[in-house]
């Protein structure tokens, strides 16, 4: 398929947003840095700050330069620069969306984009809702002789009601096909990869299951805190702002069974047939296995309340009630102010008969296979061998793949991977509705739990693992915390 097929406009809502300076316009830029974008394409950012076309690009120049992972080039950058436009409208005024139609129609004429569209939604999720309704109202989308897709950033409603209530009124207007609801881990490179690696690798799939994993860690920490978030951060919470979207969906990749083949539909079955299998949560368990913790100092971020309730630290104990599954904990934990910024996936084995080494060491340590997703992007191995010497000593080694230390490799932020598969209208990494309903079905038991439990807050201090709960959770059936940076971490 060439590019071509491909020609569009890009309607960002929000343009004048953090997201759409610091990951939207430099993965723009990137695209077309590569020649990922069609010729025919242009970008109209909608915002509500006055602007004109000259100063909205300087501004857009400027976040480029401080943003992209390549480099800025002038004479990209001048190609790039005539394909943007800037609207100023309040989305709830219909004199905007009137002007934005008309000029949607005029630079079809000018960049033959036959009448094609992406709508970015990069706003407060309020706004969702209205801006769908009202691009509906103007006769914007389902043109017969062209395509309307809609982005969606997240947070994809609160919870399992307001995610149903969002949904319809998006089904109303754009179809399931159409609709893009972003996760944007899918786009990270590591992700995609390890599919890749258990079904490609006979070393792997053969022993990803009950038989042989003893128990599987899922963590992304952060070392910032909610920066100037707050506002959203006191609704949401690490449990909507993490666990409901990102850490369920590396569950979901790590766990599933191999699709029948690579189609989008058929990887959407099965990674919901994995939030399907979730143990169902009843408030013992809830209380049980679930930890939550909040950093000293949160309570005095801007836009939070002093005495506020909100996790910025979650690790729960999962069990996925399926036949490869059954019995393998998984454990999960992600928060804010943590020591190292890093998201890891590591698969612990169960140690052989205690027979032969095992009697003369003592035990030895577990065979594990961490993949990395970031910063390091990779796989780490570590297993059992001789310790060179006189001596029968039995010592862990590491085999460490690090593909972005690779000459050469630089891998695409995950967002220029998603505007390029939208634009090709391939929603394999967009999350289908139904994962989102099960994930909120999974995380509103753990919600409403802890919404009449008070807890003892604030229970961390800032750059240490989180709450001593969380450490017991997974003491308590005689495993330990990996220590997650991967292979320059000592504890591993
Ligand atoms: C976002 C959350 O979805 O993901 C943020 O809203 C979080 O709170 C971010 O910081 C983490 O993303 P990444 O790509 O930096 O791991």
């Amino acid at each position: 398929m060439s590019l071509n097929e491909f020609s569009s406009i890009m309607v960002i809502f929000g343009g004048t947003g953090d997201l759409t300076h610091r990951k939207l316009m430099p993965a723009l830029y990137n695209l077309l840095f590569e020649k990922n974008l069609p010729e025919n394409f242009c970008i109209v950012s909608v915002g509500r700050r006055d602007k004109t076309n000259e100063s909205y690009r300087n501004e857009v120049y400027e976040s480029i330069k401080n943003f992209s992972r390549i480099e800025l080039d002038e004479n990209v950058w001048k190609v790039l620069k005539n394909k943007i436009y800037y609207q100023k409208f309040d989305f709830h005024d219909d004199n905007g969306y009137t002007h934005l139609k008309g000029l949607l129609s005029e630079l079809d004429d000018n960049y033959n984009t036959n009448g094609n569209r992406i709508f970015y939604l990069a706003v407060a999720p309020e706004y969702f809702e209205l801006i769908v309704e009202k691009l509906n109202e103007h006769g914007m989308v389902e043109n017969n002789r062209s395509w309307q897709r809609v982005m969606i950033e997240k947070p994809f409603g609160k919870d399992l009601n307001s995610a149903k209530y969002l949904n319809k009124k998006i089904t109303e207007v754009f179809r399931e096909k159409n609709t893009y609801r972003i996760d944007h881990y899918l786009g990270k490179e590591m992700l995609q990869n390890i599919m890749v690696i258990r079904f490609a690798n006979v070393f792997f799939e053969p022993v990803w299951n009950n038989k042989y994993v003893d128990n599987i860690q899922i963590s992304s920490s952060e070392t910032v805190g909610i920066e100037n978030r707050g506002g959203y951060y006191e609704k949401a919470g690490a449990l909507r702002d993490m666990v409901q979207n990102h850490m369920l969906q590396l569950i979901t990749l790590t766990a599933m069974e191999p699709p029948v083949d690579l189609s989008t539909e058929s990887i959407h079955d099965e990674k919901v047939k994995v939030l399907k299998s979730l143990q169902e949560l009843t408030p013992e368990l809830v209380l049980k296995n679930a930890i939550r913790g909040q950093y000293k100092g949160y309570r005095e971020e801007e836009k939070v309340k002093p005495n506020s309730d909100t996790e910025t630290y979650v690790a729960l104990k999962i069990y996925i009630e399926n036949f490869r599954w059954a019995g393998v904990p998984f454990y999960i934990r992600t928060g804010k102010r943590l020591p190292v910024k890093s998201t890891e996936i590591i698969v612990q084995f169960k140690p052989l008969p205690g027979i032969l080494f095992f009697k003369e060491n003592g035990g030895l340590t577990p065979n594990l296979l961490v993949i990395k997703i970031q910063p390091e992007e990779g796989v780490f191995l570590q297993f059992n061998a001789k310790k060179p010497g006189t001596s029968n000593k039995i010592i862990p080694v590491q085999m460490d793949f690090c593909q972005n230390c690779q000459v050469g490799s630089n891998s695409p932020e995950a967002y220029e991977r998603l505007i390029y598969d939208a634009l090709r209208g391939d929603s394999t990494l967009f999350t289908r509705w139904d994962e989102v309903e099960y994930s909120w079905k999974y995380v509103d038991k753990i919600a409403e739990v802890w919404r009449n439990e008070k807890p003892n807050f604030p229970n961390y201090e800032a750059g240490t693992w989180g709450p001593i709960e969380a450490d017991k959770l997974i003491l308590k059936d005689n495993f330990k915390w990996w220590n997650i940076g991967g292979s320059n971490n000592e504890n591993l």
